[in-house]
């Protein structure tokens, strides 16, 4: 384990929400060691009691049902440096110190390249790693580009393309009720499986990030990352193990056999959309291109929808949907796995037979299985649901990434290939999105969404 954390975008969302606090939680429970440091580089000018001011109210916030030794002894380990990322100068005194330094790059896609050149030249030690959010480049091209660039600084190995997805103990929990039970998997494929809804519909708006997200959209937010991720996993033959080589080739199979859309199926089978303003419970939301920081001429997205198929032997002939949005009337945050009809039904009941469905609830977590049974009259056929809640777990999903990250296990964060990959499934999408040729939906904000989530 390494002990030294360096992360560049220091003073942004990203830190302020999810990297202090999974510090923080680390801490709590005793997985930070006391020698550890924090390097804090940011553009502001602050002098350190400033960024410590900052940096303990983001906690306080976004932290604060941790103990308070917890978050004092992370600020206690910080110090803040004002950067320019793209300078090598200014790089190397971020990272100067004994032994090596994971460089967590919390920036906007745009600035990471020069960040990694700034990196190299700034001249990394043995051991060093860096750390990458998503989406990782803006398209294919910069994507392979951002690959070159890192390979000329340390190995494949020493590389985290995180995805917060992974680390996400109800994610883990797809792959431990598909491995670890012996019931599923002989039904785990086209002939039993119709559809795979992978949906995260989520009841909050821009939430003040424009500066990132209206460059990004929902696509590149969401659907080319973590819902990719989702559907990997989902679909994945069993590993040998979890660790990095055979978890990772085993998602890139997957990725590898999604059939390529052209620009007439992306039409066909993609939809986008833009929130307009509208009521969320109690709050008013404005129209997304009212938010401050956003360019309505950038016609960016927030509702994503794409439907794919997978051409092997396994999966050949089920529909796997992935959604996401943004403003919706109520999160919703699952993957439901939708079984085929029984081929028959015995003569002589009422109703329908309810479809079955196994659903993995992401957030809040739990997991239900829709069966239909026989009712009290004995001659109705009626929905039964079993459901089960998991514990809430130990560490939330930046602690977990950060804990990997300090410890070196990159079995959770994305090899460069898949990356890649993702991109090529994705470039359709995005071409025909950029001719128009699909429309750019409006629906109010609170609503459901240019569609309904099929439930
Ligand atoms: C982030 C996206 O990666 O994931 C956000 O940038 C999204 O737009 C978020 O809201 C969802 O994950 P979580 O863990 O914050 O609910």
């Amino acid at each position: 384990m390494i002990s030294r954390l360096a992360i560049f975008g220091a003073t942004g969302d990203l830190t302020a929400r999810y990297l202090l606090p999974g510090l923080a939680a680390l801490r709590a429970a005793g997985h930070l060691s006391d020698d550890f440091r924090l390097a804090a580089a940011g553009r502001e000018g602050w002098d350190e009691a400033e960024f410590q001011r900052w940096a303990q109210a983001q906690l306080d916030r976004h932290a604060g049902h941790l103990p308070a030794p917890a978050r004092q002894a992370v600020l206690a380990a910080t110090r803040y440096h004002q950067s320019d990322v793209t300078d090598p100068a200014s790089v190397a005194a971020v990272i100067a110190g004994d032994g090596p330094v994971a460089a967590y790059l919390a920036l906007p896609p745009a600035v990471v390249p020069a960040a990694v050149s700034a990196l190299h030249d700034a001249g990394l030690s043995p051991g060093c790693r860096i750390v990458l959010e998503k989406p990782f480049g803006e398209d294919l091209h910069s994507a392979v580009e951002l690959n070159h660039l890192l390979a000329e600084c340390v190995p494949e190995e020493q590389v985290f393309r995180v995805d917060h997805f992974l680390a996400m103990t109800t994610v883990q929990n797809i792959l431990g009720t598909r491995l670890a039970n012996q019931v599923l998997e002989p039904i785990w494929d086209a002939a039993h499986i119709a559809e795979v809804d992978i949906t995260w519909d989520e009841s909050l708006a821009l939430e003040g990030r424009a500066g990132y997200y209206d460059w990004v959209g929902a696509l590149k937010d969401m659907l080319q990352n973590h819902l990719l991720q989702l559907l990997c996993l989902v679909a994945m033959e069993p590993p040998l193990s979890l660790g990095e080589r055979d978890l990772r080739d085993r998602k890139m199979d997957v990725l590898r056999s999604i059939r390529p859309l052209t620009e007439a199926d992306a039409a066909r089978r993609t939809r986008r959309g833009r929130y307009l303003a509208g009521r969320i419970g109690d709050r008013q939301v404005p129209a997304y291109t009212e938010e401050e920081g956003v360019d309505p001429a950038r016609r960016t997205e927030t509702f994503a929808e794409v439907e794919l198929e997978l051409d092997n032997w396994r999966w050949a002939g089920t529909i796997f949907r992935l959604r996401t949005g943004k403003a919706l009337s109520r999160d919703r945050k699952e993957v439901a796995v939708r079984f085929r009809p029984v081929p028959h039904l015995p003569f002589g009941h009422t109703g329908e037979a309810h479809p079955n469905v196994l659903r993995f609830g992401l957030d809040p977590e739990n997991l239900t299985l829709d069966l239909t049974g026989i009712g009290a009259r004995a001659r109705d056929l009626v929905p039964l649901n079993l459901s089960a809640r998991l514990d809430p777990p130990e560490l939330p999903a930046y602690g977990r990434l950060l804990l990997d990250v300090l410890d070196g296990n990159a079995a959770l964060s994305i090899r460069g290939d898949e990356a890649e990959e993702s991109w090529r499934v994705l470039t359709p999408v995005l071409a025909a999105w950029s001719k128009d040729l699909v429309p750019l939906e409006e629906y109010p904000a609170g609503s459901d969404g240019p569609v309904p989530a099929k439930m």
